[in-house]
């Protein structure tokens, strides 16, 4: 049976992050990662976590989504909708009157397609241009 919880362990984020093939993160910038993010969600089958996302946001008009992770085994069951989903409703529950909050997301290739369902629209378009990203290292 999958659960859902707001708690995920460094040693199972990273896991997840190896499974699906992102750069690794030494063990305390991924910890300080985690303690610092403002909504995190994970599902799990018993005790093995299989999936998880989390969200960092400004506590004002910007929320990023990030690490949208789904065990290769477990993915196309209907997951990944549900841990974005969580974060979605985390983001529209900080919403005040008047209020309105961008949710960005970096996606990753050939998976734009998955966050077009949720209503995220396409970078780039006729209005705004590609999202951008680079690295900085020590
Ligand atoms: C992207 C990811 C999180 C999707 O998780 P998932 O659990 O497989 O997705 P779901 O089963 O919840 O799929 C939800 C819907 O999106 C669709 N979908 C899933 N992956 C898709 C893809 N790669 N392309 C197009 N549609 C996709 C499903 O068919 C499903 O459609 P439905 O609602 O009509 O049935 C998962 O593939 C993953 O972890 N990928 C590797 C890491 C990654 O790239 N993450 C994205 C970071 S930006």
């Amino acid at each position: 049976m999958l659960t859902y919880s707001n708690s995920l362990s460094v040693e199972d984020y990273c896991e997840l992050r190896s499974s699906v093939g992102w750069t690794p993160l030494i063990e305390a910038q991924a910890r300080s990662g985690l303690e610092h993010s403002d909504f995190v969600i994970s599902c799990r089958e018993g005790t093995h976590t299989v999936g998880c996302a989390r969200v960092f946001w400004d506590k004002g008009y910007i929320a990023y989504l990030a690490d949208v992770m789904v065990l290769p085994a477990y993915q196309r069951q209907g997951i990944g909708k549900r841990l974005v989903s969580e974060c979605i409703r985390y983001v529209d529950a900080q919403l005040k009157d008047g209020w309105k909050i961008k949710i960005v997301i970096v996606s990753t290739k050939g998976r734009e397609k998955f966050y077009e369902r949720f209503g995220f629209t396409i970078r780039p378009n006729d209005k705004e241009g590609a999202g951008m990203n680079m690295w900085r290292e020590a």
